[in-house]
């Protein structure tokens, strides 16, 4: 049997039929690379992922407990100093690096390239969200006189755009050779009838899968080997789109050294009891997170003996794993989740068709997916308006106009 034969086969046997049609009309090399593309794909795998979206997933799994938040601003100032001193003996020594991820695909902005290039509208000139980062690294790093490994998780769709742009900009400054970018794995997108996506290259449309693709990315990539070459210890983990995320600090640090926890995470209060976030937890004796719509009524509105939602450390993407958890959640296989994302594809008379709502799933695993493999966790609570200000959407809630408010009434700018 042809190559083409086989893929015809496999698209029959998962209702895959719009590809053959669109497979009779395209070019001859086009044709080769999307057959070649058809018979790699584990279109099982997809499928059975497409018929978990149509079941209702969001019922409480688990027993869950609350979790004991320390908040950052109630630590005396001898205990601080302490943390601190330890924290940077650990930075000093090389033990501490950072990680970036930024292979996510950024639809809710609606801009075309990696989320880190998106310029806001801040001082004279502006500034670009990678660029944000980079000076948050830089101004904390002056004072050790050393810049530490800078690990920036890419995906296939956006590494060339990331890596040119972090060149063209000669890296802001940072130390080039400290900059390390990997890419993650991907998955097929579907749309909300089982279908996969052409895009208007002739092949099936792929994305990445998931911030927590990070583990397995760390260790295909040899990232891990290279941390533990270069005798880094401890790793901070973050997104790319929070542009108040403070990537070094050394009280998280030495919190997480004296605990000598596997994973510390750090945590804002959350506004109110409905607010749509996730919160850390204890979930069958494990660190996690449980989603919002998990969330019993009573338990979103439970509050302990000081008046503080007991379920209300809201996560904002920024842990501190150590090296060897990460190896070790790399070994395991994390759950996917469907996010229902808008995505263009091609018809099947080859025009390309551009959503104006969202039509396709994505799946993804997330970080936090994979605490549940280590025994315990610290988290630490900072303050909101010090630390959190994510860009998500064009507009209105955790937009750029949000974060450009946030970031430059924190460092005094006028707008
Ligand atoms: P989000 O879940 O906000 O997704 O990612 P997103 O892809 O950036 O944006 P939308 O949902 O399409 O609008 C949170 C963080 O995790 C990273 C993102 O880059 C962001 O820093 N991420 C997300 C990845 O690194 N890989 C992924 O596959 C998904």
């Amino acid at each position: 049997m042809s190559k083409k034969e086989d893929a015809i086969l496999k698209l029959k046997k998962y209702n895959q039929d719009h590809i053959i049609r669109i497979l009779q009309k395209i070019d001859k090399k086009d044709q080769e690379n999307l057959i070649n593309q058809i018979l790699e794909i584990d279109l099982g795998q997809i499928m059975d992922l497409y018929e978990k979206t149509k079941k209702d997933k969001k019922k409480t799994t688990g027993k869950i407990e609350p979790i004991n938040s320390l908040e950052k601003s109630k630590i005396s100032k001898d205990e601080i100093n302490k943390l601190s001193n330890i924290g940077k003996s650990s930075i000093k020594e090389g033990k501490y690096a950072v990680v970036t991820m930024a292979g996510g695909q950024g639809t809710r902005l609606g801009f075309s390239g990696p989320k880190g290039t998106f310029k806001l509208d801040i001082g004279k000139k502006g500034k670009y969200i990678f660029e944000i980062l980079t000076e948050t690294l830089k101004r904390a790093y002056k004072e050790y006189g050393f810049e530490s490994y800078w690990y920036i998780m890419t995906s296939e769709e956006n590494n060339d755009d990331t890596i040119k742009f972090f060149e063209e900009n000669n890296y802001f400054g940072y130390d080039k050779e400290k900059v390390k970018f990997f890419s993650q794995g991907k998955l097929p997108l579907i749309d909300k009838n089982g279908k996969l996506l052409i895009g208007k290259d002739f092949k099936i449309r792929e994305a990445s899968d998931g911030n927590g693709g990070v583990y397995v990315a760390l260790e295909k990539n040899k990232m891990i080997d290279h941390m533990k070459k270069n005798g880094i210890e401890r790793v901070f983990i973050c997104g790319v789109d929070n542009i108040m995320v403070n990537m070094v600090d050394p009280v998280f640090l030495g919190m997480t050294i004296e605990k000598n926890v596997p994973i510390a995470s750090k945590s804002i209060s959350k506004l109110y009891p409905d607010e749509k976030v996730g919160v850390f937890c204890i979930r069958d004796k494990k660190p996690g997170i449980i989603e919002y719509i998990e969330l019993t009524e009573q338990m979103r509105n439970a509050k302990n003996e000081n008046g503080k939602l007991i379920y209300g450390d809201a996560n904002i993407v920024s842990h501190l794993l150590k090296v060897d958890a990460l190896e070790e959640i790399a070994t395991k296989k994390l759950d996917y989740h469907a996010a229902v994302k808008k995505n263009a594809y091609i018809n099947e008379n080859l025009e390309e068709v551009i959503p104006t709502e969202p039509n396709s799933y994505k799946f993804e695993s997330f970080i936090f997916d994979g605490f549940k493999f280590l025994d315990n966790m610290a988290v630490l609570q900072v303050k909101r308006e010090e630390e959190f200000s994510p860009i998500k959407n064009k507009d209105g809630l955790d937009s750029p106009a949000t974060a450009k408010e946030i970031y430059c009434k924190y460092w005094n700018i006028s707008i």
